[in-house]
């Protein structure tokens, strides 16, 4: 049966029942497909005594002043039934004065500073973006008091910046990449695809176009971003198009040919600003 906690204090009454390990999915709602990956995958590391815990909360800081919080999809009883089907054992679902009780200005409060890949690639557009996000990952780590977390690789600069996080501040959580889940035309699942008319759908689908060819060309990474760059035709505005080292701290030199790392993209089709990437291996 999964149990639904609003409060800290509701949720320590209720967890703790199972002698595994806890797995933590931290989503802010709207779950899809890519979201259940994650709560199986997350059921699979802890097994059927372990405790597996999803929280659904829609964090007001890393929402930019021109992003519409407000309008954010919020359907609650949908998600929960969700869970339930999906095994989880606790969804946590905090009201924002339980999580914030100081007020929602990041500049007022104590919060957790994104460092330099803060600001690069999705943090240039969106100041503040990822010092939130960290915060609130940070805040549900110690209400939630997991061993393990699980991220989608889709958000691939959170999961790199959460990773971060928990190596430099000392979480004692173990942070695990979950691989994105595509639909049957290769576009990774996100919430905004729903956003997407018919024909921009079929625009969009050029981003993981991108990205295949960019794993499928041999030779350097100056050459697989050429590649990449090749497929973005069409009403597709790119923001960025970028090779970087799996921690995200440097782009990769475009004449190494023998180096790991992983190609991003983030496009804007019609108002949909979408985002995927993907692990390159570059001559090896
Ligand atoms: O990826 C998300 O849904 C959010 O950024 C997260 C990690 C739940 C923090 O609010």
């Amino acid at each position: 049966m999964t149990i639904v906690a609003h409060t800290r204090s509701e949720y320590r009454e209720f967890i703790g029942r199972k002698p595994g390990k806890r797995a933590f999915v931290p989503t802010m709602g709207a779950l899809h497909a890519g979201h259940l990956e994650l709560v199986k995958a997350a059921r699979q590391e802890v097994g059927p005594d372990g405790e597996v815990v999803v929280s659904i909360f829609v964090n007001p800081t890393q929402f930019g002043a021109n992003e519409d919080l407000t309008q954010y999809p919020r359907p609650f009883h949908e998600d929960v039934k969700l869970c339930t089907e999906a095994g989880v054992d606790v969804v946590f679902a905090p009201l924002v004065e339980e999580m914030y009780p100081g007020g929602v200005s990041l500049g007022d409060m104590t919060s957790v500073q994104a460092g330099p890949v803060g600001s690069i690639l999705e943090g240039a557009s969106r100041p503040g973006h990822f010092a939130g996000m960290l915060t609130v990952v940070a805040k549900l780590f110690n209400l939630t008091g997991p061993d393990i977390a699980f991220f989608g690789e889709k958000d691939y600069q959170q999961l790199a910046l959460v990773s971060a996080m928990v190596r430099d501040l000392n979480f004692p959580i173990d942070v695990r990449g979950v691989t994105t889940v595509r639909d049957t035309d290769g576009l990774a699942l996100s919430s905004r695809n729903l956003y997407l008319s018919d024909a921009e759908r079929a625009t969009a689908v050029a981003i993981p176009r991108a990205l295949t060819a960019a794993q499928m060309c041999g030779g350097s990474v100056r050459e697989k971003l050429a590649a990449a760059q090749a497929e973005l035709v069409g009403d597709i505005e790119v923001t960025y198009l970028a090779a970087m080292r799996n921690d995200l701290q440097a782009a990769l030199d475009p004449d190494a040919t023998d180096v790991p790392g992983r190609i991003l993209i983030a496009a804007r089709v019609g108002t949909t600003h979408l985002i995927d990437n993907c692990p390159i291996s570059v001559g090896v």
